[in-house]
């Protein structure tokens, strides 16, 4: 191999910030820094940029500003979602909830944890490249459903849902609609007129923004509670003083990506593309999820038999690749090194390839040169693993 480069290929656990964005969040540490609810004018100055930051999302998403309520990221945003729904819909008898099972951890536990609390909850099929079963949602849904909630895009194999055909079904059958466009939004079109969904959350620091703030579109009239009390910001569904300075960078790192949106899924698809040729040149080697167009153009996940995932990863950062074995919210850090993915369970990988994920996630700031760098590294790592392989 030649010099060792430094390749960050772990876009979809968290992004680099854009220097850009760094630069428009700067002064509301340091100049800027009111509280949005004070009434002179440093919180004038704060409750401006709060109110510019939610007319923007506005138009990103196309809703109306007063349906956007900001909060700590993609985890708080799928609780307040579901929790917050679930909890209202039980006042009108209604305690059935259906999600799907390659959800995030965000989404599976908060419905579990309402399972404990007495809702029923259906967990759909996926097919093995995990699209859901759009039959078994329509049967599914009775008068008891409060809740339907997929998600956008898978954060481990970047299968895309045919978000339309989900909402028509539930919109038929008069359930409400949530969806987790963590992955999703920045990289592909998201406007929620069209796709006519209820309510979806967003992270930043998946699109190049802050870490610790995001944000929740809840269509007006939908009937949801808050899950924290508090002073009631956030018009009472969210309270607790408004990050400006994250929700100030989160605006600008989602007006750069939307500027870009056609020429940034080019670029991405094309690397991931090239990485998708490179490595299924691998003997017994196979991309997990979508095969064609629906897939996330950032998303490349492959599994080698044969061979160790956490060994892979160790192996692939010593040679300067940062990648990981799907979300890294179920990594080794917490002690689950053993466990397979839940979304290859539910795709049905087979046996000798579902504890080998390689998941490499790409941005903008990914190159060609890193792309072959990557190559290389990666076949070189699987050959020197399955030599001392006790699988083969
Ligand atoms: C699909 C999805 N939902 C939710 C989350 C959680 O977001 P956050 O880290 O902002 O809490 C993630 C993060 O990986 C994700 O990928």
């Amino acid at each position: 191999m030649n010099k060792q480069m430094k390749v960050y290929l772990d876009n979809s656990a968290t992004s680099k910030m854009d220097e850009e964005v760094l630069k428009e969040m700067l002064p509301y540490f340091t100049e800027k820094y009111g509280n949005p609810s004070s009434l002179h004018s440093f919180g004038k100055e704060a409750r401006d940029a709060l109110n510019h930051s939610r007319e923007k999302f506005a138009k990103f998403l196309n809703c109306r500003a007063e349906e956007i309520y900001f909060c700590s990221g993609g985890t708080e945003s799928d609780n307040l979602a579901i929790k917050g729904i679930a909890y209202a819909m039980k006042k009108q008898n209604k305690n059935h909830i259906i999600t799907s099972p390659i959800e995030h951890s965000a989404v599976l536990n908060t419905c579990r944890q309402l399972e404990q609390e007495g809702f029923k909850l259906t967990i759909l099929n996926v097919d093995n490249e995990g699209f859901i079963d759009l039959k078994q949602l329509e049967n599914s849904i009775t008068e008891k459903t409060a809740l339907v909630t997929i998600m956008f895009a898978n954060s481990e194999i970047g299968t895309i849902q045919d978000i339309k055909k989900i909402t028509n079904i539930c919109h038929k059958k008069k359930t409400i609609f949530h969806t987790d466009a963590v992955q999703t939004f920045a990289k592909i079109p998201v406007d929620i007129k069209k796709l006519d969904i209820d309510s979806l959350s967003i992270a930043s620091h998946k699109f190049h923004g802050p870490k610790g703030v995001g944000l929740l579109y809840v269509k007006k009239n939908i009937p949801i509670e808050s899950i924290v009390q508090g002073g009631g910001h956030e018009k009472g569904l969210r309270s607790g003083t408004e990050d400006i300075s994250g929700i100030v960078g989160m605006t600008k790192a989602a007006d750069i990506a939307l500027k870009n949106l056609g020429k940034n899924y080019n670029y991405m698809a094309k690397l991931r593309d090239r990485l998708i040729n490179e490595l299924s040149k691998i003997e017994n080697s196979r991309l997990n999820g979508s095969k064609g167009e629906k897939r996330l153009p950032n998303n490349v996940n492959f599994s080698f038999s044969g061979v160790e995932g956490e060994a892979l990863i160790m192996l692939l950062d010593m040679k300067g690749v940062a990648a990981s074995a799907g979300s890294a919210c179920s990594n080794i850090l917490k002690g689950e090194s053993h466990k397979a993915s839940h979304v290859l369970e539910a795709i049905k990988c087979p046996e000798n390839f579902i504890n080998s994920p390689l998941r490499l996630t790409l941005s903008r700031f990914n190159t060609e040169e890193e792309i072959d760098y990557a190559v290389s590294a990666i076949k070189e790592s699987v050959s020197n693993l399955r030599k001392i392989s006790p699988f083969k």
